[in-house]
């Protein structure tokens, strides 16, 4: 098969990520950068050795230059629809940033284009490509806890980034929470119905904008769904990934986000508390649907080669934004959204 040419646009923190999982898949050739500073292309290619690709700071002029198949936009969420957009409509398949986009008017206008062009748009969710989710999901579906009726999850980090997040609106709900919520419907295998949110900025804040959230989801399946995350929050951090407690009619399993896992389920009722056991949640085998970015960036290239979809495409991660901005809604109106 040829070569995928890839032009990455957004040659900042994250793109480094990118570069390194791009650099060991030999059917990928970095062939441009972009960036709106000329300086942040001109260190990626020192840093990757990519003294054949083209830079630049406009990327129609990249783009006429190299004639990519593949735009991976690794810009900041207010650029990813003009990022997005501009590749589509060039001709090209996306893989971009979490998240989807800076508003869902935004989201919605990328994921037609996509369809109208007939061009794969996917989204990075590289926590869904984790073999502990994985593990979860896998035990989740075998029916040990009965059916899955309430999940809460706690995200508690004191970041301190400098950098755009420190100015961002909505800067936990937007720039983290995608990443929890959309854990929540893979977890769930459900989707939103409704939401009630508080938001707000505590005290002693370093961000100019609300950083800390509490949400209530109501989700399809009768899941109730509780959402608590601060990115100001010193002391006794969760993992990036939350702690979970996944409640099923027949037990209970807890997550700690890492490698610690326990479930509980009921042998015997008819008592005051009923009987209950510890149960192994077993190893589980995802295959390629592991290694975050690298599993991701695999699936995407995979899929632009043989025509397949890949799992985290727009028009379905598109919900997960939904869950973000119905979040960001409620908390401006203080009244339940419906999604
Ligand atoms: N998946 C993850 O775990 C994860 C982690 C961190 C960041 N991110 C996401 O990655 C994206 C980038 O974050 P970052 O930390 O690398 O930010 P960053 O500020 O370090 O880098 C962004 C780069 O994009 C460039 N840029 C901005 N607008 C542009 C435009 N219109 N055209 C070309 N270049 C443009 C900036 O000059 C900068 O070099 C964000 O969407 C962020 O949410 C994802």
């Amino acid at each position: 098969m040829s070569k995928i040419k890839v032009v990455l646009v957004g040659c900042g923190g994250m793109s480094g990520a990118w570069l390194n999982v791009a650099k060991n898949m030999p059917e990928v050739d970095i062939v441009g950068l972009v960036d709106i500073v000329e300086d942040n292309a001109k260190r990626k290619v020192k840093d990757f050795d990519l003294k054949d690709a083209i830079i630049g700071t406009d990327m129609k002029t990249v783009l006429d230059k190299t004639n990519p198949d593949v735009i991976f936009n690794c810009t900041i969420p207010e650029a990813h629809y003009q990022v997005t957009m501009e590749g589509l409509r060039y001709g090209c398949h996306v893989f971009s940033e979490k998240p989807l986009a800076d508003s869902m008017e935004h989201a919605q206008e990328m994921v037609e284009t996509a369809e109208k062009v007939g061009k794969i748009f996917a989204v990075i969710q590289n926590r869904r490509y984790d073999p502990n989710i994985r593990r979860l999901r896998n035990f989740l579906e075998s029916g040990k806890i009965g059916k899955i009726t309430t999940v809460n999850s706690d995200f508690y980090i004191g970041a301190h980034f400098g950098g755009f997040r420190d100015h961002m609106k909505h800067v936990l709900l937007l720039d983290m929470a995608i990443h929890t919520l959309d854990a929540a419907r893979f977890i769930t295998a459900s989707d939103p119905v409704s939401v009630y949110c508080k938001e707000w900025n505590p005290y002693g804040s370093w961000y100019d904008h609300d950083a800390s959230a509490v949400a209530i989801y109501e989700m399809t399946n009768n899941i109730v769904y509780t959402y608590r995350g601060s990115w100001c929050a010193e002391g006794l951090n969760t993992t990036w990934e939350s702690e979970w407690r996944i409640i099923g009619d027949k037990g209970s399993v807890k997550w700690d986000g890492g490698g610690n896992m326990q479930a509980q389920i009921v042998v015997e009722t008819g008592g005051f508390f009923s009987k209950l056991e510890n149960v192994e949640i077993p190893p589980f085998d995802a295959g390629d649907k592991v290694g975050g970015h690298s599993g991701l960036i695999k699936e995407f290239i995979r899929c632009v080669q043989t025509g397949e979809i890949p799992e985290t495409n727009g028009k379905d991660n598109i919900k997960s934004l939904a869950m973000v901005f119905s979040a960001i809604e409620s908390a401006g109106t203080g009244k339940l959204v419906k999604l």
